[in-house]
């Protein structure tokens, strides 16, 4: 496989980054121990779709972001993200443009390979599993889930390399009964030493989606996005 240098240095600095962050020692637990089988029996990647926004997240790359915008839809191969981010340090922080892809796994439902299209670690794949998920309240009108849980780990040579939380809601600003929802289906995982870890996003600028004001802007254009 031939990779252009620069993008081998920016996968390194995100690899140094992420084994920094101090995933912790031991392996992952197995999916099966984690991942509910009712969600894999009942998790529809259609109601998967539209806008949500992310609410709590760990993740050393969105680190610097305090609010994350996401737009799904069901490809041919699986579930695409359109994001709009916003990151970055006191003033200087902006949008930023991204997509992913969750491609399919086959035979496991509620269960992607992730990977970034653009512009960033394009030749990492994050092995995404759905840990939970909440149906719209009648009457919602959003045609699928209120919000979704979703998690990652990687290991290597049995040492945990990578552990992620993706968290994202219809509405940047949740109701307490549905945080309380989230937290439960974390413990349920087994996995609650985690949510002192998990961080909140939001603010008002996250439903603000005028792009107008802001600078053409890519992640390789941002230092702290690279640290
Ligand atoms: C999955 O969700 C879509 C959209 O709500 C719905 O049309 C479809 O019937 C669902 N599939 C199953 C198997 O429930
Ligand atoms: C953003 O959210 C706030 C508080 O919910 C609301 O008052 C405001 O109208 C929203 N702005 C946009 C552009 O949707
Ligand atoms: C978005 O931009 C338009 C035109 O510049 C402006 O009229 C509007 O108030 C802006 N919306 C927000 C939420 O700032
Ligand atoms: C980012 O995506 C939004 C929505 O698709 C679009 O309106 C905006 O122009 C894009 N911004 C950049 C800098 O590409």
């Amino acid at each position: 496989m031939m990779l252009c240098p620069l993008r081998l240095r920016t996968v390194a600095l995100f690899l140094t980054v992420w084994v920094a962050a101090g995933a912790g020692f031991g392996g992952c637990p197995p999916i099966e121990q984690v991942q509910k089988p009712e969600v894999v029996s009942t998790y529809n990647v259609s109601k998967a779709q539209g806008r949500f926004f992310e609410i709590f997240v760990k993740d050393v790359v969105e680190a610097p972001c305090t609010c994350f915008l996401k737009d799904r839809r069901v490809n041919a191969k699986g579930l695409q993200d359109s994001d709009q981010l916003y990151c970055g340090a006191g003033k200087y922080m902006s949008w930023y443009n991204a997509t992913e892809d969750n491609f399919f796994v086959p035979g496991h439902n509620a269960r992607f390979d992730l990977v970034f299209q653009r512009p960033l670690i394009r030749k990492v794949v994050f092995p995404n599993v759905v840990l939970g998920f909440a149906e719209e309240a009648p009457g919602a009108h959003t045609s699928g889930y209120t919000w979704l849980v979703e998690y990652q780990c990687m290991e290597r040579l049995g040492v945990q390399t990578y552990m992620g939380f993706n968290i994202y809601h219809r509405n940047w600003d949740p109701p307490e009964a549905d945080v309380i929802a989230i937290r439960r289906v974390i413990e349920e995982a087994g996995l609650e030493e985690h949510w002192a870890s998990i961080k909140p996003m939001g603010g008002p600028h996250c439903n603000y989606t005028n792009h107008t004001s802001s600078p053409p802007s890519t992640f390789q254009s941002s230092p702290a996005l690279l640290v």
